[in-house]
């Protein structure tokens, strides 16, 4: 298979060559810019630079980077996508649904049962937040090692009364990993034995400087139990996106990324779908990890049908070949035998990967350097 040096793939993917380097190395690949990487390699950092891969032809298995870039005149403001993380038992799951019971919307339709992995809160001012269910740390990872990474902003929570943990660590760690912005929930306020103080004074051994303490990273003392200062942890969601000035080009064939998905004995295959660009349609034909198909429906996290769904807004598809894994990318293609094409190219290459490449995944690799 063709080789290609990072500098050169930099240029075809109009990255700059020290984040390539950048990424290599934390993928265990310390490397220079005119070194040559192999093709497996080349393709991981295409994809999680979010860029295409295109096939020159059947038979040549090179790949070409599609610079594939949204104009800015096309790019429109879009929700943030926040993704709650911290230690087991520290309130992640209560915090959710509280929140959730803020959705002005959600409580005209009449309360929330339905539990899946992603769902949009609208705010009284109109203004929409998406949040992420806790996909577990090695989740978050392999979202990001394969370039799906949908989170725009962490919450990490952490109890009062328990203070920082191991898995608050990881979190902690993930998050600077990928370069997010965080915001620290003390949970569980309500509790007598809650001391707020203490968590931000232990969060400085780990190099989180909250504002109090003289840093910049936002922190709110919340109870998902007595709903406390609910309103104020949504505030500084919507501060650091306002920061962040989210856009995405709606009106583009949509592009994706699976949540989470699994075999529903009346409806077959569903995936809920998180849209990064685009608008996806009932009818549109895509290409979802190995799977393909074309929408036969779209149900959103309130468990209503809808035509279409923009970028930031989760959604459930039926109409999918196969039951796709988290983190698997949804494209939408121009017909059915580009899909199919598309499809077994992924399939071929998932296969090639799982025989060849000596550690089993990004993921291990992820966690070996942990
Ligand atoms: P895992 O998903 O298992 O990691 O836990 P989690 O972080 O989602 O915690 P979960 O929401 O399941 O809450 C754990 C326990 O803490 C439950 O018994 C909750 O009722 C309780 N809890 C959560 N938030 C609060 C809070 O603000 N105050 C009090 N008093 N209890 C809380
Ligand atoms: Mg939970």
């Amino acid at each position: 298979p063709e080789a290609i040096t990072v500098a050169e793939l930099a240029n075809r993917m109009a990255e700059r060559t020290a984040d390539l380097v950048k990424s290599l190395f934390k993928m265990g690949t310390p490397v220079t810019s005119n070194q040559v990487i192999d093709q497996d390699t080349a393709e991981l950092l295409v994809s999680e630079f979010g860029h295409n891969i295109r096939r020159v032809s059947e038979s040549d298995v090179d790949i070409v980077t599609e610079v594939d870039v949204d104009e800015d005149e096309t790019l429109q403001p879009r929700a943030p996508v926040v993704t709650i993380m911290g230690h087991v038992d520290h309130g992640k799951t209560s915090l959710l649904d509280a929140l959730r019971g803020t959705d002005v919307v959600a409580g005209e339709a009449g309360g929330i049962t339905q539990h899946i992995g992603a769902y949009m809160v609208t705010q009284k001012d109109g203004s929409q937040i998406t949040f992420l269910d806790t996909p577990g740390h090695e989740a978050f990872s392999a979202m990001r090692a394969r370039g799906a990474d949908v989170t725009d902003i962490v919450v990490i929570v952490v109890a009062g009364d328990d203070g920082i943990r191991p898995q608050t660590i990881e979190a902690i760690n993930h998050t600077k990993a990928a370069n997010k912005p965080m915001i620290v929930a003390i949970n569980k306020m309500d509790k007598p034995g809650s001391n707020a103080q203490k968590v931000r004074e232990a969060l400085l051994q780990y190099d989180v400087q909250v504002e109090a303490m003289g840093g910049e990273v936002q922190d709110v003392e919340v109870s998902a139990t007595s709903k406390l200062n609910l309103d104020e942890l949504i505030e500084k969601i919507q501060l650091q996106a306002e920061i962040l000035e989210l856009t995405a080009n709606p009106d583009r064939p949509a592009e994706g990324v699976v949540v989470e998905a699994q075999l529903d004995k009346g409806r077959g295959p569903v995936a809920t779908v998180l849209v990064r660009r685009g608008t996806l349609k009932t009818g549109d034909i895509f290409v979802v990890g190995p799977e393909s198909g074309k929408v036969r429906a779209l149900v959103d996290d309130k468990g209503k049908q809808i035509k279409s769904a923009g970028p930031s807004v989760p959604v459930e598809i039926l109409g999918i070949s196969g039951v796709p894994s988290a983190a698997d990318q949804l494209t939408v293609v121009e017909n059915e035998a580009r899909a199919r094409e598309v499809a077994a190219y992924r399939a071929s290459v998932i296969q090639q990967k799982r025989t060849t490449s000596a550690p089993a995944s990004l993921e291990s690799m992820f966690s070996a350097l942990r």
